[in-house]
Formats: C-alpha cells, sequence, structure tokens
C-alpha cells in the first residue's frame, strides 16, 4: 500500500550482491512503485544494464553524457523521487557520498536528492570494519541517511562476518517503514496473538484455530508507525515482524505473567490472542494410554485466568486497552458485555466459523465497540490493511 505509485531512485554499486537487487526491484514494482536504477560503472560488472531496464520499465541512469535524454536527467529523476535507496552500496560509494563527491551518474544525481536516503552496505567483513568506513557511515548518518545494517554470515569471499546484503524482502520492509507516517511515535505498544496451549500429557494439548496473522499484522503496522512494540505471541509458524519485541510463551499462564509485567510502561494494549478460556486441571506426567476397556476418556478442566480481565483492573487511565471478541453468534450484545466485563476502551468484534474471517483466514471482518456507545462497522479486508484501521481509529480514540 505504502509503495504503490511511489518514485524510487535504486542505485545499484559494485559488489556481488548487487545480484539481490534484481530481485528487490521486482519486489518494488509488486509493490507498485516506478524505479527509476542508476548503476555505477562497477555494479555492471556484476550484473547488465538491460535486466534493469526491462524489469524496472524505465531507462537505466549509467553515463551522464550517454544515457541523458536531456541534460538535466539526473535533476528530473532526484527531484522527482520519494526515496532514493542505494543497495547494495560499496565502500568505494559510501565514502565519496559521504564526501559530497559527485564522479560518475549516480553520485552525481544523489548530491541533488532532497527526499529520504537509505544507504545499505555490503562488502568484506575487513573492509566493512574498517574505521575509515565506518567514519562515513556515522557522517551519512549523522546527516540524516538511514543506513540498513549488513547481515552476518558467509561472504563471496568465503569470510564469515558481518557484509552481507540483508534479503530483498527485508529492506522492501524497512523502505515501508520509512516511507509510513510516524504518528504513534514515542508510544509501547503491547500485542498479545496467536492460541494458547494447555498441556493434557506430555505429547498431547488443547487449543485452538488461531493463526497469529491479525495479532502479528497489528504489531507490523504499529512498528512500521513509529511504536515500540512488544509482541507476546503464543506458538504460531510466522517469523516475528522485523523491529518488534516478540515474547514466545506457550500457556494462559505464560502470557498472563508476559502481559502483566510488561504491563506498566505500555500505553497501548491490543490483546488479540486467543486464548484458552479452561486447561487440563492435572497434566499427566507420562502420555496417557488408550483404554482397553473403555471407549470413552475425560479430562476435568479449570479455568484460567482471564488476562485481558486482570488488564482491565490494573491499568491506569492514561492507557487504553483493546479487546477481541470472537463470536459464532450474537456478535454486538456478546461484545458489548465483554467490553463492560473486562473494562476496555473499544472490543474488535469479528463472527468466526467462515474461510474468509476470523482465525486462519488471510481477511477479517470486524466492528470496533467503544466504551462511550459509538461502534464502527469495518468491511471484509486483508488483515493488514485492518491493523491500520484499527490502529488510525486507536489514534482517534486517544487524541
Ligand atoms: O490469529 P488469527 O488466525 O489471525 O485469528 C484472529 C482471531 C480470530 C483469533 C482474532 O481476530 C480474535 O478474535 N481474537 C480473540 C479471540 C478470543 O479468544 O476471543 P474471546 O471472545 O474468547 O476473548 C475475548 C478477549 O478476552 C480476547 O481479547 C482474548 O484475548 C481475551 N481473553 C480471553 C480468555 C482469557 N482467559 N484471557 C483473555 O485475555
Amino acid at each position: 500500500m505504502v509503495l504503490k505509485d511511489t518514485h524510487i531512485l535504486l542505485g545499484v554499486t559494485g559488489g556481488i550482491a548487487a545480484y539481490k537487487s534484481v530481485e528487490l526491484l521486482r519486489l518494488l514494482k509488486k509493490a507498485g512503485a516506478n524505479v527509476h536504477v542508476a548503476m555505477t560503472d562497477a555494479a555492471m560488472h556484476f550484473v547488465g544494464k538491460t535486466t534493469f531496464e526491462v524489469l524496472s520499465e524505465n531507462p537505466v541512469l549509467t553515463d551522464l553524457w550517454k544515457d541523458t535524454q536531456s541534460s538535466v536527467t539526473h535533476i528530473d529523476i532526484a527531484t522527482s523521487v520519494d526515496v532514493a535507496l542505494i543497495a547494495p552500496a560499496s565502500a568505494n560509494f559510501i565514502g565519496k557520498l559521504a564526501q559530497g563527491i559527485a564522479d560518475d551518474a549516480l553520485l552525481t544525481t544523489m548530491l541533488a536528492v532532497t527526499s529520504p536516503i537509505m544507504v545499505c552496505p555490503s562488502m568484506n567483513t575487513d573492509m566493512y570494519q574498517n574505521i575509515r568506513v565506518q567514519r562515513n557511515l556515522d557522517i551519512l548518518e549523522e546527516d540524516g541517511v538511514h543506513i540498513i545494517d549488513p547481515d552476518d554470515g558467509v561472504l563471496a569471499c568465503k569470510t564469515v562476518g558481518t557484509g552481507r546484503l540483508p534479503e530483498p524482502w527485508f529492506l522492501v520492509d524497512r523502505l515501508v517503514a520509512l516511507l509510513t507516517q510516524k504518528d504513534l511515535k514515542g508510544r509501547r505498544v503491547i500485542v498479545t496473538a496467536g492460541p494458547t496451549v494447555e498441556a493434557i500429557d506430555p505429547v498431547r494439548f488443547v487449543s485452538n484455530y488461531s493463526s497469529g496473522k491479525m495479532g502479528y499484522a497489528i504489531a507490523q503496522a504499529a512498528e512500521k508507525r513509529g511504536a515500540s512494540v512488544t509482541l507476546i505471541s503464543g506458538p504460531v509458524s510466522l517469523d516475528p515482524p522485523v523491529g518488534v519485541e516478540c515474547i514466545r510463551v506457550e500457556s494462559c499462564d505464560e502470557m498472563a505473567q508476559a502481559a502483566i509485567s510488561c504491563l506498566d510502561a505500555a500505553d497501548i494494549i491490543i490483546k488479540v490472542a486467543a486464548v484458552a478460556d479452561y486447561r487440563p486441571m492435572d497434566i499427566a506426567a507420562l502420555k496417557i494410554k488408550k483404554h482397553q476397556d473403555s471407549k470413552e476418556l475425560s479430562i476435568s478442566m479449570t479455568e484460567n485466568i482471564d488476562i485481558l480481565k486482570r488488564i482491565g483492573e490494573l491499568k491506569t487511565k492514561k492507557q487504553f486497552l483493546v479487546g477481541f471478541a470472537a463470536e459464532t453468534n450474537d456478535l454486538e450484545k456478546h461484545a458489548l458485555a465483554k467490553m463492560k466485563r473486562k473494562n476496555l476502551d473499544m472490543i474488535a468484534a469479528n463472527l468466526v466459523g467462515s474461510h474468509e474471517s476470523g482465525f486462519k483466514a488471510d481477511t477479517n471482518k470486524v466492528k470496533f465497540f467503544f466504551k462511550d456507545g459509538g461502534s464502527k462497522d469495518v468491511p471484509l479486508m486483508d488483515k493488514h490493511k485492518l491493523a491500520h484501521i484499527l490502529l488510525d481509529t486507536i489514534i482517534e480514540q486517544t487524541g
């Protein structure tokens, strides 16, 4: 959404990681961006200009004297882009950019860029750690350039260390974060997500179908909007969103402990997790064997702590508490009762049980209810988009 129709300057400098810029360009185009590529001579030793030309559907700038359609093409590009992304950025490029040197088409263009700049260094570990390279990176950072630290791993030169260009999806993620309005900056957000699992014996448990998609989308959106985010997650197969502190838990008790210990510092608490209301009274120490003489097995259950209700009791007036209600019937009646019983500021009620909304689905349909009696219907949509609407609504409510 954020990258759609944005104009991006993708600068590619000399390094083996230049091959990753091809995939990066593909992802940017897929996200709807209009990408102008500028390459250094060294970059063209690694990847051909034609590849970028075909994929970007724009001419590629490599030479101020040959590529320009008018004498000011580099200025036109510099002034029209919403962001400049240099990936990979070589030590040579970083040094020259830091010093304001403009001896090729990319560097000359960069001197005229007034929009945000993201530089992604990639090189041999010793080169990256060289004091002069680090000094140049510090200069760029002080100038307001966003530096993406390289990853650790095996490098093309067989060195094991820091210097790998992060994967293209990660660079796109950080670019989206850079371009997203920081309307949650300075706020601390706790999100709970996924199911809890309540052990029956060493190999079995009681749980539910929550995939974590809704909670993870909210945590990811809040991080991009500048919040410090703690995600308390039950077992799911998703990777934690970039930049989010993730605390993994299993049971309701563990989730309660984690949520309550983070509570004091939080401004906004969003409880998306599908917490088990009951757990087996006793956890068998050994695997329960199949009974040969009975077709039935009963497991006695005992009530779990209601984490949301406990937080509702503990929260201060300044903290904004949001619950989710998963209902199969009488959505409004049950959601309103939960909001009152648990002292919530807002509840997001979703009808569950269909393949397109609620558990496991990529989309969700919710209705927000507010403590003051108001409500807001949100149509069926992708959970990532819904996450932003939920955060917009919280911002409206908290001022
Ligand atoms: O994870 P996904 O596959 O993307 O699915 C998303 C979702 C359907 C799980 C999510 O949208 C949702 O509805 N989450 C709430 C699920 C739920 O447990 O609802 P509930 O009505 O049983 O609980 C109401 C609220 O109390 C919830 O905020 C829940 O986190 C909280 N609760 C419930 C029981 C308990 N012991 N402690 C709690 O804190």
